[in-house]
C-alpha cells in the first residue's frame, strides 16, 4: 500500500454494531429482492434456480463482501480512497464504481421507488381499477414506445420523487450514525415485520399452494441453459450491492475490533433469505389469482416491473378482504427497502468526495441530492420506463461485473490478497482460510469473465429488447463511457486530505 497517504482526519463511526449491520443489510435488500428474485426463480427453473444462485452466493457473493468489508476497514476509506492507497493508479476504479452508481443506478433506482410512494397512496382507494396494466403505463407513466423523444414529465412521479431526495438527503445528509444508522434501525425491523405479516397473510389465501408449488417445483433441465447463469450471477451482486462501492464505505465506520468474516456471511445470508421468504409471499399470491381466475400461473406471472405494478395490484383488488391494508403494506415494503438501498448509493459517493477534497459532508450531501433529483428526472419523463430499462441493463450487466472484475484484479493480482487476509484475521475472531485467496484471484474473475463474455456476445447478436441500437449505443454504452471519463478526471485531481492505511 502505498505509504506517503496516511490517516489524520477523524471518521465518523458507527454507534453500535448491529447498526453497522442493519444498515448494510439495509443496502442490500432493496427493489432487486422482491420483484427481481421471485421472478429470476419462476422464469429460469423455479426452485432449480436456487443451485446456481446459491453457488453464486457462496463462490462470489460471500468472498467479495468479505473482500469490501475488509478493505474499507484496513483502509478506513471510501472506495476510490481504499483503490488509490493500494495503487494510486488505480484510484479511477473507485471512482468509476461510485459515479456510474450515483450518476445511473440511483437516478432510475429513486424514480422506481417513487411510484411505490404512488402505489402506496393509490391503495387507499385501489386507484388502479379494473386494468392495471392499462393504468400502469397509459394512465399513469403515458410510456412512450421509444427512447426519444422524452415526452413530459410526469406530475405525480415529479412530487413523489421530490419527496424520496428529500427524504435522501435527510437521512444522508445526518450524517452516520445519527443518519444512516438511526434510519436503518427503525426501517429493517419494520421491513421484517412487514414482510413477515404479508408472507403469513398470503399463505393463507386459498390456492397459495399451488403458486408455492410453481415457485419451488425444481426444473434441472433449465441448468443446462448459461443464461440462467449469467441471472444468478448478476443478481447476486446487485442484491448484496457489490462493486457499488457501499460496502467499502460502510466497512470504512467500523470500530478497529470488528467480526468482518461473521458479518460478511451474516449479512449475505440474510439477504437471501428475505429473498426467498418475499418469494413465497409473491408466490402465494399468484397462486391465489390463478384459482381466482381460473388461468394458469404462467399466465398471470409477468416480468420484474409489470409483476410489482401491474400483476399484484391486480391480486390486491381480487383479495378477499382488506385489499387496500395489502396494498399499502407490499409497496410500503417496496418503498423501505428501496430506500434504505438508496442512502446506502449517495453515502457511497459522498464519502468519496469528502475523503479527497475535505469539503463539508452537508454540502456534498445537499448538493448531490438536488443534482440527484434533477437527474432523475430524465426517468421520470415519458420515455422514461425504456430509458430505465436500457441504462440498467447496462450499468448492472457491464457496469458492476466490469467494475468487479478489475476489484479482484486489484485485490488479487497487484495487491495480495494474503496481506488482506492477515489483516481480517488480525481483526476477527472467525479466521480466513487460505482459499479465499484463490477465490478472489482465479476463481471469482474467473467465472465473471466468461459469464461478460457470453453476454457480450450476446448482446451483439440481437439488441436489447430490439431497441434500436442507436439508443443502446447513446444511453447504454456511452453512459458507462461517460462516467469513465468523469471518473479519470476525479483521480486526477490532487488529493486535499491524507488518507488512512
Ligand atoms: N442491493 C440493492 C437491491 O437489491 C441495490 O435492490
Amino acid at each position: 500500500m502505498d505509504k506517503t497517504l496516511i490517516s489524520v482526519h477523524h471518521r465518523p463511526q458507527w454507534r453500535t454494531h448491529i447498526g453497522f449491520l442493519l444498515a448494510t443489510i439495509g443496502s442490500a435488500v432493496g427493489l432487486g429482492n422482491i420483484w427481481r428474485f421471485p421472478y429470476l426463480c419462476y422464469q429460469n427453473g423455479g426452485g432449480a434456480f436456487l443451485i446456481p444462485y446459491l453457488i453464486a452466493l457462496l463462490l462470489i457473493g460471500i468472498p467479495l463482501m468479505i473482500l469490501e468489508i475488509g478493505l474499507g476497514h484496513k483502509v478506513r476509506g471510501s472506495a476510490p480512497a481504499s483503490f488509490a492507497s493500494i495503487n494510486k493508479h488505480w484510484e479511477w476504479l473507485g471512482w468509476w464504481q461510485v459515479i456510474f452508481v450515483m450518476f445511473g443506478i440511483v437516478l432510475y433506482y429513486s424514480v422506481i421507488i417513487s411510484w411505490c410512494l404512488n402505489y402506496l397512496v393509490f391503495s387507499f382507494n385501489l386507484s388502479w381499477g379494473a386494468n392495471p396494466g392499462d393504468f400502469f403505463f397509459k394512465q399513469f407513466l403515458h410510456k412512450s414506445a421509444r427512447p426519444f423523444p422524452l415526452g413530459n414529465i410526469r406530475t405525480q412521479v415529479l412530487f413523489a420523487l421530490g419527496a424520496v431526495w428529500f427524504l435522501n438527503w435527510i437521512i444522508v445528509f445526518r450524517g452516520v450514525e445519527k443518519g444512516l444508522e438511526k434510519a436503518n434501525k427503525i426501517f429493517m425491523p419494520l421491513l421484517f415485520l412487514l414482510t413477515l405479516i404479508i408472507t403469513i397473510w398470503s399463505l393463507f389465501l386459498p390456492g397459495a399452494k399451488q403458486g408455492i408449488l410453481v415457485y419451488v417445483r425444481p426444473d434441472f433441465f433449465k441448468l443446462k441453459d448459461i443464461t440462467v447463469w449469467i441471472a444468478a450471477f448478476s443478481q447476486i451482486f446487485f442484491t448484496l450491492s457489490l462493486g457499488f462501492g457501499i460496502i467499502i464505505a460502510y466497512a470504512s465506520y467500523l470500530p478497529r475490533k470488528s467480526a468482518i468474516v461473521k458479518d460478511a456471511i451474516a449479512v449475505s445470508f440474510a439477504n437471501s433469505l428475505f429473498s426467498i421468504i418475499a418469494g413465497f409471499g409473491v408466490f402465494a399470491v399468484l397462486g391465489y389469482m390463478s384459482y381466482t381466475t381460473g388461468r394458469p400461473i404462467n399466465q398471470v406471472v409477468d416480468k420484474a416491473i409489470g409483476l410489482s405494478f401491474v400483476v399484484y395490484p391486480k391480486a390486491i383488488s381480487m383479495l378477499p378482504a382488506l385489499s387496500q391494508v395489502f396494498g399499502v403494506i407490499f409497496f410500503g415494503i417496496l418503498f423501505i427497502a428501496g430506500l434504505s438501498s438508496s442512502i446506502s448509493i449517495i453515502e457511497a459517493f459522498t464519502s468519496g468526495i469528502v475523503d479527497k477534497f475535505g469539503y463539508s459532508r452537508r454540502s456534498v450531501v445537499s448538493y448531490l441530492c438536488v443534482a440527484g433529483f434533477l437527474g432523475s428526472l430524465i426517468f421520470a419523463t415519458e420515455a422514461g420506463l425504456v430509458l430505465l430499462d436500457i441504462v440498467d441493463h447496462f450499468l448492472t450487466q457491464y457496469g458492476l461485473v466490469i467494475g468487479a472484475i478489475l476489484e479482484c484484479i486489484l485485490l488479487g493480482w497487484v495487491y495480495k490478497p494474503k496481506m488482506l487476509r492477515g489483516h481480517i484475521n488480525s481483526a476477527s475472531h472467525l479466521h480466513l482460510p487460505r482459499w479465499w485467496d484463490f477465490l478472489i484471484k482465479v476463481v471469482a474473475p474467473g467465472v465473471l469473465i466468461v459469464l461478460l463474455s457470453r453476454a457480450l456476445i450476446q448482446e451483439f447478436s440481437s439488441p436489447y429488447q430490439n431497441y434500436p441500437a442507436v439508443a443502446l449505443i447513446l444511453v447504454g454504452r456511452d453512459w458507462l463511457v461517460y462516467t469513465l471519463f468523469a471518473a479519470f478526471i476525479v483521480a486526477s485531481r490532487p488529493w486535499q486530505r491524507k488518507l488512512s492505511i
